[in-house]
């Protein structure tokens, strides 16, 4: 029992905090079942070349629960970062396709991998792992101390396999990353975060129901707000976009990934993409591609990259951090001191 006469359950608090956030480790999952363009071909009024060319997507994943998927990509970020569950102070878990609508899927998230800190759900759609890890750094600044960022999503439960429109779009999949409090200088140089609720009909599910979409509407303005939001957040954060070593957007489009990229002067061959082989994933997009983007040595010390999410909503979120080795960044004890 505490002061209050309430007892600690195990949730972590505290008072405001002194280190940085670095993400000091990553992890993804995909679920074993492959559906490629062909597949579709099968059963769906659209073909391979149609799919590849207007979306570059040849295949996806299928499959799972978010929960199994989370849990999955979290445990191999939270072991990356050379720490045990209990080190976790919070889960934060975006999805657009928890497993129920009650509880939050972070609390199976937080039992299956055995966190004794506090879970809870994010939704902000696409956008919803750039909105996680801009919390978790505020989170970090309130004190806490280890926040697994997960984004994970069974988009195909709630894809209508007869609408080819969004049939051949969505997979599922998780990506996830430790934020842990460091003793660095500042990571997150700058954010934006918005919302357009009142354009929310372009992109919705009704609970219970399946994903409509107005595809080429989406389209224009997917390209019009991560243009906008990522101009925004690199002047906040006092980078030129020519001085960004990585771009990491949602993966909904090769289409729009080019498009962005062009208005931003930015060179493709900059821009991180997974959406070949896993189909757009929604939360779990952008952490899917910035951990391959880490896996294949696209990130070193003291690089700028740049987070660039989009969704329903209409949502938009972007980030500018500057990458740290987290094996450089030195780790800090509970009193601030090194540890
Ligand atoms: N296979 C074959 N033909 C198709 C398909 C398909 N799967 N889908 C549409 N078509 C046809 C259309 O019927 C149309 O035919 P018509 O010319 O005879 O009328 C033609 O292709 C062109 O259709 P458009 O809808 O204009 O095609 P577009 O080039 O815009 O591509 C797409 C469609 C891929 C959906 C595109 O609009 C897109 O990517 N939009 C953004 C979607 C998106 O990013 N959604 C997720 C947002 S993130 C989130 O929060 C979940």
């Amino acid at each position: 029992m505490d002061a209050t006469g309430l007892r600690s359950a195990g949730g972590r608090g505290g008072s405001p905090g002194t280190g940085t956030g670095v993400i000091a480790g990553w992890g993804t999952a995909l679920p074993p079942r492959v559906v490629t363009n062909r597949h579709l071909e099968a059963f769906l009024d659209t073909s391979d070349a149609w799919i590849t060319e207007r979306t570059g997507i040849r295949r996806r994943r299928v499959g799972g629960t978010t929960a199994e998927l989370a849990a999955e990509a979290g445990r191999i970020a939270i072991a990356h970062a050379g720490l045990h569950p209990s080190d976790i102070d919070l889960v934060l878990l975006a999805t657009t396709t928890p497993d129920r609508a009650v509880p939050a899927t972070a609390s199976e998230v937080q039992d299956r991998l055995g966190v004794r800190g506090g879970a809870c759900d994010l939704n902000a759609a696409c956008s919803g792992f750039v909105y996680g890890l801009v919390h978790a750094h505020g989170l970090l600044a309130l004190g806490l101390r280890r926040v697994l960022v997960v984004g994970a999503e069974t988009m195909s439960r709630i894809i209508d396999g007869t609408d080819r429109q969004t049939a051949v779009l969505f997979g599922d999949g998780a990506g996830a990353v430790v934020l842990e409090a460091r003793d660095a200088p500042p990571t997150l140089l700058g954010w934006d975060l918005g919302s357009e609720g009142s354009a929310a009909g372009l992109l919705s599910a009704e609970i219970g129901g399946m994903l409509r979409m107005d595809g080429p509407e989406v389209f224009r303005r997917a390209v019009r707000t991560t243009v906008g939001s990522a101009r925004v957040a690199l002047e906040r954060a006092g980078v030129r976009a020519e001085d960004l070593a990585l771009v990491v957007p949602h993966q909904a489009n090769l289409r729009i990934i080019t498009a962005i990229c062009e208005r931003l002067g930015i060179p493709l061959e900059r821009a991180a993409t997974v959406l070949e082989s896993t189909g757009n994933t929604s939360a779990a997009s952008i952490p899917m591609a910035l951990a391959a983007a880490a896996d294949n040595g696209r990130l070193v010390d003291g690089d700028l990259v740049l987070l660039a999410g989009f969704g329903a909503g209409m949502s938009w979120a972007s980030a500018v951090l500057r990458w740290l080795d987290p094996g450089r960044a030195q780790r800090t004890g509970t009193n601030g001191a090194p540890r």
